[in-house]
């Protein structure tokens, strides 16, 4: 069996959290296991765990909006979230399930091996640029470890909201670019070591 089903089954079997007891299903992501381009969001809702499938309500039809808009179709690219299970009543995910759930998303950047990952909204952009604010890298990337990480608005906060749909739509537009030259991009990590703590690593617009 391919090692991404694998994982999924071991994610379905996973009842860390309490909220594990009541979801519908288990939302573990979808898409293309070579993709370039991984998004991660934060969480499912409820048409997601319905469905057992990423960003498939209202935030999903804009996402596959904003995809179009550069010429690309889901089934192209590799959609996961940040948790895998819905939280109740949409509530924002609880610092103890983000940790619990993270082994999940490594494993699935460990398999995937995207060129870029595209964090939606806050709660992806802080496990990958901690103690950034999105309003000020969105439409920015770093690169570590050979992986371009691209900030983005979340689609929903952005759907509703004039001047971030404004900002979404445009820094949808940048990715083209972004991942032809993603190979020459220069790592955001000086050499040699010492490492610097990720809040010092230097952004670079695009
Ligand atoms: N919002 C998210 O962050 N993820 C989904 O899958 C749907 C909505």
């Amino acid at each position: 069996m391919a090692a991404l089903s694998e994982l999924y089954q071991e994610i379905a079997l996973c009842q860390q959290c309490g909220i594990a007891k009541f979801r519908t299903k288990v939302v573990p992501g979808e898409g293309a296991e070579d993709a370039d381009l991984m998004f991660i969001g934060e969480a499912p809702g409820w048409h997601e765990a319905q469905q057992g499938r990423p960003f498939v309500g209202p935030a999903g039809k804009f996402l596959d909006d904003l995809l179009a808009s550069i010429n690309l179709k889901r089934q192209q690219v590799y959609i996961a979230n940040v948790i895998k299970c819905r939280p109740p009543s949409n509530r924002d995910p609880l610092p103890v399930e983000i940790g619990n759930c993270s082994k999940w998303l490594t494993r699935q950047i460990e398999l995937i091996r995207p060129k870029i990952i595209v964090t939606l909204g806050r709660y992806s952009m802080a496990r990958f640029f901690p103690g950034k604010s999105i309003s000020k890298i969105h439409g920015m990337a770093q690169k570590q470890d050979n992986i371009v990480y691209y900030a983005m608005y979340h689609p929903a906060a952005a759907l509703h909201q004039p001047s971030l749909r404004q900002a979404i739509e445009t820094d949808m537009l940048k990715i083209p670019a972004l991942l032809a030259e993603a190979k020459n991009i220069a790592e955001t990590r000086p050499e040699p070591e010492p490492k610097p703590q990720p809040q010092q690593l230097k952004m670079f617009e695009v």
